[in-house]
């Protein structure tokens, strides 16, 4: 049986307990649910975290030479100020162009088995090379990308030094490499609901509590689970308004169609505008919209206050990560 059947199956016996009159007799038990965020993602094969490859992949991040304007850089809507997203509904790019969809946050995003609200590449590795060519965003090719970073002695030393093994360093691979390796840091331990998990119960309050069992109880659960609240999947989900047909683009399923991968809810209260268009800007509205499509429900004021409660208890400690000297 998987872990996630076992929890459900328990989930049956503590909502039996919870309805002989005490009211899920104590929120602790809700802990064995989910699980803390651990301080590190998964490594994957074929890549190694070192500390010259964060270092490169750190200045790669903030640097905006590798777009054809020569202005915009992941951290341009990646913004570390603004929980590294960029609290505009849809992403402004190259020359002020908006794409179709909004900025998810790069905090975190180690832990999810898929990546881009479709879900078209499965790794940060695979991630990272995609914005620098997007028409919309940094608008270069790498070729020229790659043409720009050899000309700065810097470059071309933190190159050397991330890679010691390779004769020709400056490479596209690399790059996505020192990008991903950087982003792997980019995690939140230690929010007041991983201090709960971990065994201090006062770390949520009453109204977080009940936020958490409502969590589970109406079966948010089903989809928000793992370390990072996302079960990496596709769920179809239709905003009023958008024609995005999701991971159908990427699949071409017709069960894809409008499918979206299930965002982080770490720091969930800081990466407003909600949803894959960010139409959404309010959480309490966005959770009340997860209520009637997901799950068929219309929640009542007071469970809706809760849930939000708890969606602020998910907020961890910022990396700190200082603001690179580029050359
Ligand atoms: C113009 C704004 C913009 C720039 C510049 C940009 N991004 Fe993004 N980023 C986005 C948008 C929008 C998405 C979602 C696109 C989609 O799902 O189709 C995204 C998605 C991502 C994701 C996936 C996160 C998730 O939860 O699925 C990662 C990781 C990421 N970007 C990293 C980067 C890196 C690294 C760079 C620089 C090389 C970069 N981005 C540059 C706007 C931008
Ligand atoms: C069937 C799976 C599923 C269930 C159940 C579900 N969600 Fe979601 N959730 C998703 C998906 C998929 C999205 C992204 C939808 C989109 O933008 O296209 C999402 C988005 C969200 C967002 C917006 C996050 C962001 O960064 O844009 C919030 C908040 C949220 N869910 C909370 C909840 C809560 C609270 C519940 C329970 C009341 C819940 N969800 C139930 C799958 C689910």
């Amino acid at each position: 049986m998987s872990r996630f059947a076992r929890h459900i199956l328990q989930g049956v016996a503590v909502a039996a307990l919870a309805a002989g009159g005490a009211l899920a007799q104590d929120a602790a038990d809700y802990r064995d649910f989910f699980e803390p965020l651990p301080a590190l993602p998964p490594i994957p094969a074929g890549t190694s975290m070192t500390q010259e490859k964060i270092d490169l992949g750190l200045m790669l991040f903030f640097e905006p030479r590798i777009s054809a304007s020569g202005i915009i850089s992941c951290a341009t809507c990646h913004n570390p100020a603004l929980g590294w997203t960029d609290r505009i509904p849809r992403a402004t790019g190259h020359m002020g162009q908006v794409g179709e969809r909004n900025t998810p946050t790069v905090l975190n995003s180690g832990f999810l088995d898929a990546q881009f609200w479709d879900g078209r590449v499965p790794d940060l590795e695979g991630q990272a090379l995609g914005p620098i060519e997007a028409d919309v965003e940094m608008a270069m090719s790498l070729d020229e990308a790659i043409e720009r970073l050899t000309e700065f002695d810097v470059y071309r030393e933190a190159f050397a030094l991330a890679f010691p093994d390779d004769d020709d360093p400056i490479r596209a691979e690399n790059v996505a490499k020192a990008i991903a390796s950087f982003e792997r840091t980019l995690n939140t331990p230690n929010s007041p609901f991983d201090r709960f998990l971990r065994g201090d119960v006062r770390a949520l309050s009453p109204e977080q509590q009940r936020g958490m069992v409502a969590f589970v109880d109406y079966g948010c659960i089903a989809c928000h689970n793992g370390p990072a609240l996302s079960d990496s999947n596709f769920h179809r989900f239709e905003l009023p308004g958008s024609k995005d047909e999701g991971r159908f683009l990427v699949t071409g399923d017709e069960n894809d169609r409008f499918a979206f991968r299930t965002p982080t809810l770490r720091n969930v209260v800081l990466t407003y505008p909600y949803f894959n268009n960010g139409s959404v800007a309010d959480l309490r509205d966005a959770i009340n919209l997860m209520g009637q499509q997901m799950l068929g429900q219309d929640f009542e004021d007071d469970t809706l206050d809760d849930l939000v409660a708890f969606m602020h208890a998910l907020t961890g400690e910022m990396p700190v990560v200082a603001i690179p000297s580029l050359p």
